[in-house]
């Protein structure tokens, strides 16, 4: 079979890189792995895993045994290398059927799955482990293709699949993945074959595909077949008893005009998807979401819910759908949010079992708006991006059965024993504690300065979102392949921006929103210094001063203050003033005025937004000239030539003047900003915090 045959899936097995590894079961196990997840109609990201099974020297009696690698728990197959794999021994996990208690026992197995490894490296085999462990094929994938999904969600799924694949696809109904299944799935094979039917896959009732051969190659090939023949057949049959979804409901919005509309309700959705716990949001509408969401099914599909376990343990069982009329209206809204919390815990309350874990945060993950797109909110981007990209998933099985058939979703009761499975609570337990700026998103004006870059750069060690901006597109540039490199594309977005003009500030605030749900921290650091004697010093020079430093300051405060009372959370401002706001000097009438302007506008907002629990709090450093484009431009030569030194010395000379002698760095500006808003000093607004090395001058009074 070639390439060409296949036009739903993609086939990228390569002979000369598989004939690299001939022998090599594990590693052709790990390359055909790495090829079904990386393409997203195979399977969803961290959905299913793939095993293989082969002799090996056992190293307590040197005798050959059987092996089986598996893809052990957590990760993903497209990124999957050899240390994401289990390894164990196949004989002894047979054994376990000795000793299994049946459905009520199911966990205590899991346990007993570590009693059968046979490599010490390995990775915790994961709950699909008898999955794969009883099934006598060599090599095994089990993958969540929307596809294949579609069909195992729909009514008639079973009799679907036995017409599609003349029976030599098996079925299993819905049962969670566990040791049970893993025996239902021998016996689906077993009693085929005393029908003399030799099968080549098993659909999982409302849960996804097994498919296996006798080589990787082999079970790669037969994988795609059948997930080509599911979408396939799909495809036939879309649109030709009834338009997709029912037909379009709700009328296409303009890009332009929807992202209007979701940049104004984002902060609000973010505030009331918060009331437990700070999340970040994610917002898509591309062409698969809108078609569902703009449709006349909407409203029949959404509230049954997800089918596939990894679909609704990322979305929550069902999402909030809004009334786009109504978005405006606040009352609306709370109303809508404080059903869907009530509806939550009555499915927590009606299905939970005497150990069940406390119920989570009931607010909802994802929140569709017609016309307008999908919200998903969760406590970090990369968790609020794959919800959405779950939920897309969902859409697409949702539109698959309903184009054979009748989509199914699974029992509530079903659906609530996987979500508060305790084995999934353990999961959580051992999470990472979070850091102290998690689930916060922080604007920093000239993010792509010295000083800028250098608190973006903190923001986003201690887990905050960061949006970079800069009125200089190269530098910017510069700062966003630094930090995509350092932080990953989750953790920040970059916007142009410029301070000073207001309709620009609309278009930053705009993207940050649509990036991350809103904002949290505002820091005024955009700058220029100009210093020039009275006589000298131009009027265009002290407007320009002006502009940047003070009406900058407004103007993006006044911005982030709109976004932050919409979440109704408060939030934090920090100014990055100067220690020329406090010391007077000559030559420095624009400046220096300016900066204290900035200085007293902290001052006076901080006491206008304390109702809104929005802190307004000052940095004021000094000589910080590591990376400073206002000291690289001439000013620093200018002052070297003041003081009769070289610009190298420059820095040293400014620490010999402190009472500390201690060089200012960009980094210890950011670690004063981190001090105001990591948690620390919540309950200090209008202060001002000089970080100079001590320069007695500028103290406080
Ligand atoms: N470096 C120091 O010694 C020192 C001392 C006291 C105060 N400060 C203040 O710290 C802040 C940062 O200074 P820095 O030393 O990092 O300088 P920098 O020049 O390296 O960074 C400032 C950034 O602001 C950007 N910017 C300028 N005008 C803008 C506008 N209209 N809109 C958006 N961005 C704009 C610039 O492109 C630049 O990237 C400034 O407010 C400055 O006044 C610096
Ligand atoms: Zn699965």
């Amino acid at each position: 079979m070639s390439a060409k045959t296949f036009k739903y899936v993609s086939y990228n097995w390569d002979e000369a890189k598989a004939a690299e590894l001939a022998g090599d079961e594990v590693g052709l196990l790990v390359y055909r792995s790495n090829l079904l997840g990386a393409d997203l109609r195979l399977t969803n990201y961290g959905g299913g895993n793939t095993s293989c099974k082969a002799p090996a020297n056992d190293p307590l009696t040197g005798q050959t045994v059987e092996v089986m690698w598996v893809k052990g728990s957590g990760g993903d197959l497209g990124t999957m290398q050899r240390n994401g794999l289990a390894a164990l021994y196949v004989e002894r996990l047979h054994n376990l059927r000795n000793v299994y208690r049946g459905l009520e026992h199911e966990d205590e197995m899991v346990e007993l799955f570590n009693h059968c490894i046979y490599d010490l490296a390995s990775k915790a085999p994961s709950i699909d482990t008898p999955l794969h462990g009883f099934l006598p094929f060599r090599h095994i994938d089990h993958l969540h293709p929307d596809a294949a999904i579609a069909i195992a969600a729909a009514k008639d799924g079973e009799r679907i699949t036995r017409e599609l694949f003349g029976g030599a696809v098996g079925w299993v109904g819905w049962q969670r993945p566990g040791f049970d299944l893993g025996l239902q799935m021998l016996e689906c094979l077993e009693e085929n074959a005393r029908k003399g039917i030799i099968l080549r896959g098993i659909m999982l009732g409302s849960h996804g595909l097994f498919s296996w051969g006798d080589t990787a190659y082999e079970s790669y090939v037969n994988t795609l077949e059948i997930i080509e023949t599911c979408a396939e057949y799909l495809a036939e049959n879309e649109g030709k008893s009834r338009p997709v979804f029912g037909g379009a409901k709700t009328p296409e919005l303009s890009a332009q005009e929807r992202h209007g509309k979701a940049a104004a309700l984002a902060p609000v959705l973010r505030g009331l998807c918060s009331s437990r716990q700070k999340m970040i949001g994610h917002f898509s509408d591309d062409e698969r979401v809108l078609q569902f969401i703009n449709s006349n099914d909407l409203d029949k599909l959404a509230p049954l819910g997800t089918s596939c376990p990894d679909h609704f343990l990322r979305t929550k069982i069902a999402p909030l759908v809004l009334d786009p009329a109504k978005t405006e209206n606040r009352d609306y809204l709370e109303t809508a949010f404080s059903a869907y919390r009530t509806g939550y815990q009555e499915y927590y309350e009606s299905c939970r079992r005497p150990n069940s874990p406390a119920m989570r945060d009931p607010n909802p993950v994802v929140i569709l708006v017609p016309g307008v797109g999908m919200f998903t909110f969760a406590k970090d981007k990369t968790t609020a991006r794959l919800a959405a990209e779950y939920y897309a998933n969902a859409i697409n099985v949702m539109r698959g059965a309903e184009a054979v058939s009748e989509y199914t979703a699974l029992p509530r009761q079903e659906a609530f024993d996987i979500e508060y499975w305790l084995l999934e609570e353990a999961k959580l337990q051992r999470m990472p504690k979070p850091k102290a700026l998690n689930g916060r998103v922080a604007l920093v004006t000239g993010s792509a300065g010295g000083i800028g870059k250098a608190i973006a750069r903190k923001f986003a060690e201690e887990g905050a979102c960061v949006v970079l901006n800069d009125l200089n597109a190269e530098r910017l540039e510069e700062a966003k392949t630094e930090f995509l490199k350092a932080f990953g594309k989750d953790a920040v977005a970059t916007t142009l921006l410029n301070v000073t003009d207001a309709a620009s500030i609309d278009v930053a605030m705009q993207a940050t929103v649509l990036a991350f749900g809103g904002v949290d921290i505002v820091v005024n650091n955009a700058g220029i210094s100009i210093s020039q004697p009275l006589a000298e010093h131009t009027e265009e020079n002290w407007d320009k001063l002006y502009d940047i430093l003070v009406k900058g300051q407004f103007l993006v405060s006044q911005a982030g203050v709109k976004v932050m009372r919409k979440q109704g959370f408060g939030g934090d401002i920090v100014n990055i003033v100067s220690k020329n706001a406090v010391v007077a000097g000559p030559n420095n009438a624009g400046y220096g005025s300016a900066k204290a302007a900035q200085a007293h506008l902290t001052r006076l907002l901080a006491a206008e937004l304390g109702p809104d629990l929005i802190r307004v709090n000052t940095v004021n450093p000094d000589a910080v000239i590591a990376g400073s484009n206002i000291w690289s431009g001439g000013w620093a030569e200018g002052r070297a030539k003041a003081y009769g030194i070289t610009v190298e010395e420059l820095p040293a000379y400014y620490a010999k003047r402190t009472l500390l002698n201690e060089i200012i760095l960009p980094e210890d500006i950011a670690n004063a900003c981190f001090a105001f808003v990591g948690g620390l000093l919540n309950k200090s607004t209008g202060n001002a915090l000089n970080v100079d090395g001590g320069v007695a001058m500028g103290f406080y009074r």
